[in-house]
């Protein structure tokens, strides 16, 4: 990302500025937007509102994404997989910045408590970087696989006129399985219980208000 090198102060500097960013800013994406021009169709009140929650769901997943991976990248010890992260916490851009373009057309906002799920994932990146670099990948490995798992349920789930939604889902779904076997391929190890399933009754209490709020 960077050819210099850099100070403890400038990755402070550079993560704080990434993290305001995500969470206050309006994120840019690098790739179009694959819902493209697939035509909105007119939902009614009450798919709108749900494909908004399922949406927010999304969008709060990719706020978590970016925060896990910087705070992964901040403490990783081999430069090549602090690149992996930083390239993976890119394409979440993406990802992010599609969520919310599609949050806008469905007339509604990003979760209101986005500043404490960054910090929450920054913190525990953080921790899970501190381990070292297998258990970094391992949890990469474990994140993407949850995500991918919940936007399988949310294209069961959105309504079937929602294909600009879909749309986006069905390229972060690739996208994030290929976050996942790349991951594996640098050298991920196997998270240990209960790791796994604290992760995924953590995302179960996050799905439950970002829907909502
Ligand atoms: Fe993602
Ligand atoms: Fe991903």
């Amino acid at each position: 990302m960077h050819s210099r090198r850099l100070t403890p102060l400038d990755r402070l500097f550079d993560q704080s500025q990434r993290a305001l960013e995500t969470v206050f800013g309006a994120p840019h994406a690098e790739r179009a937007n694959p819902a493209g021009d697939a035509a909105e169709v007119v939902l009614d009140d009450t798919e709108r509102r749900h494909a908004a929650g399922l949406m927010r769901i999304n969008h709060v997943g990719e706020v978590c994404a970016q925060a896990l991976y910087c705070g992964q990248a901040a403490v990783a010890r081999d430069p090549a997989t602090r690149e992996h992260l930083l390239h993976a916490a890119q394409e979440e851009t993406d990802h992010l910045a599609w969520c919310g373009d599609r949050l806008r057309e469905l007339d509604s906002r990003p979760s209101l408590f986005n500043p404490l799920w960054y910090g929450g994932s920054f913190a525990i990146g953080v921790l899970a970087g501190l381990r070292g670099d297998g258990w970094n990948l391992g949890f990469v490995v474990e994140t993407e696989r949850q995500v991918e798992a919940h936007i399988d349920e949310h294209l069961d789930s959105l309504p079937p006129a929602d294909i600009r939604s879909r749309a986006i889902l069905e390229v972060m779904k690739a996208d994030e399985a290929r976050h996942a076997d790349n991951a594996e391929a640098a050298g991920a190890r196997v998270l240990p219980p209960p790791i796994p399933s604290v992760m995924a009754a953590a995302s179960k209490f996050m799905k439950a208000v970002a829907y909502r709020l």
